[in-house]
């Protein structure tokens, strides 16, 4: 995924907000809170300030590339990916 696949826009395109909802429910929810709580994984406030659009973009969909280049995601533990 590149920069330009990424469209964020202000306010939010409520459709996509709804099926990103939907999909943190079905996929995310049991390791991620959307406060600052830890559960497996980090919560999420502010991870919007600690990561760009497109890393976090390509940790979810394209985690192999991910841990074989970038030096951050080398630093997490794979626990979430692997
Ligand atoms: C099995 C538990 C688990 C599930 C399910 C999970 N994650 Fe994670 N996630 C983690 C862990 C653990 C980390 C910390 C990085 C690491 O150690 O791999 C993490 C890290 C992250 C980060 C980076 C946070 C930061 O502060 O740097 C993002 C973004 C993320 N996950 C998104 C998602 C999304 C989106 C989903 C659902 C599609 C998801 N995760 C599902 C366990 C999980």
């Amino acid at each position: 995924m590149k920069e330009a696949d990424i469209s964020l826009t202000t306010p939010l395109d409520q459709a996509k907000v709804t099926t990103g909802k939907a999909t943190y429910e079905l996929k995310c929810q049991s390791c991620h809170r959307l406060t600052a709580e830890k559960l497996v994984g980090p919560g999420w406030l502010d991870v919007t300030k600690r990561r760009e659009p497109l890393w976090i973009m390509n940790m979810i969909t394209n985690v192999d590339m991910m841990l074989e280049k970038d030096p951050e995601a080398q630093k997490t533990t794979g626990t979430m990916y692997g």
